[in-house]
């Protein structure tokens, strides 16, 4: 069976990388591979800072679930170690309005077996002692992790090599589509035919598939200086500990796809982080980068199963905490005909009307 996959963001490859595992044929179609937020992403796995709730945070459990496994098998295939942990996300309170809101949400999250702990300033300083006696206190969520985003694309990219996939550099302008039927995807250098398409377009996917998926802009820090031990997530900044640098994030912004970075934006990350942690004034700037979420109306992600395709996109500001699941039900959709209640949940037919 041959399938086609437009786009090589987190979600195209984590798609070519499951099918091409269970033995397809697999091509993806790329205008440029180090394109896309996924490049740019902090690599928070993050629902519950993130305040998620209802289905939304149904299915990034379940994604969570199977990070550790996608992880493994990605490390396996491209002998690449991508750095990735499940210690928990410190969401700290950075001052009375914010306690309060965590607060609520961790009794919430704890009523429903969740991990969480609330944390008043002693505690938070006992763990974090570089948080600022300002902060008024936070929530360790227990379950939440921590991955290179960066560190996993190139994993990835060099884990579909090793399957055989095929990446072909082409803009693809064109859907021919007949009802539920993909017939072939036109793209400015050739027109290609498969058994199975897959669309993985990100923040380009309005005027390829006709869908409300919009660019939200993110400016995000590459910085090395003091490292807090956990991710720490607040209204203020998130300051994210890799191995021997930071990510100080992020930016939202509604400014189409403008790729320059701006002192404002930059400002305003560094502010947040050094009212959290005051001792990052002292940290090197190595690189700003800037990257585009791929929004829609309403927060969640778009999918759609036809006859021989399926679309996965919108996946806002969880691209990369929802990959495992996203490529997952393309796989279980080739394979065993089982079409996840995900593709009704979040269907597009949402924004009909
Ligand atoms: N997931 C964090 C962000 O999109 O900024």
């Amino acid at each position: 069976m041959n399938i086609l996959i437009v786009g090589s963001g987190i979600v195209g490859l984590s798609t070519a990388f499951e099918l091409a595992l269970a033995g397809k044929k697999v091509t993806v179609v790329t205008r440029n591979y180090e394109e896309g937020a996924s490049w740019v992403a902090g690599g928070m796995l993050a629902p519950l800072s993130e305040g998620l709730e209802g289905e939304l945070l149904e299915f990034s459990l379940e994604n969570l679930r199977l990070y550790p496994d996608y992880v493994s098998r990605i490390e396996e295939v491209s002998k690449i170690k991508v750095f990735f942990e499940k210690e928990g996300i410190l969401r700290l309170g950075v001052d009375e309005e914010e306690m309060e809101l965590i607060r609520k949400r961790a009794e919430v999250y704890s009523r429903m077996g969740l991990k969480v702990e609330t944390l008043e300033k002693g505690d938070l300083r006992n763990i974090e002692p570089a948080i600022s006696e300002k902060v008024e206190g936070g929530v360790l969520h227990h379950e939440e992790g921590n991955v290179d985003a960066e560190k996993l694309m190139d994993a990835l990219l060099i884990g579909v090599g090793n399957l055989g996939v095929r990446i072909v550099v082409d803009e693809v302008v064109e859907v021919e589509r007949r009802n539920s039927r993909v017939e072939s995807v036109k793209g400015l250098k050739d027109r290609y035919s498969a058994d199975f398409f897959v669309f993985a377009t990100g923040s380009w996917s309005k005027s390829l598939l006709k869908l409300p998926v919009f660019p939200v802009k993110g400016q995000i820090l590459k910085v090395k200086g003091p490292e807090p031990k956990k991710v720490c997530y607040s209204k203020a900044s998130y300051i994210i500990p890799k191995e021997g640098f930071l990510l100080i994030g992020a930016t939202s912004e509604e400014a189409g796809f403008d790729t320059r970075n701006n002192l404002k934006g930059v400002g305003t990350l560094i502010d947040g982080a050094v009212r959290v942690m005051p001792s990052l004034g002292e940290a090197e700037l190595i690189d700003v980068k800037v990257g585009f979420r791929p929004a829609t109306p309403d927060g969640k992600p778009v999918f759609e199963a036809g006859e021989n395709f399926a679309t996965l996109t919108g996946h806002h500001r969880n691209g990369i905490l929802w990959a495992p699941i996203s490529a997952k039900m393309v796989l279980d959709l080739i394979e065993k005909g089982v079409r996840s209640r995900y593709f009704d949940l979040f269907s597009p037919s949402r924004f009909e009307g």
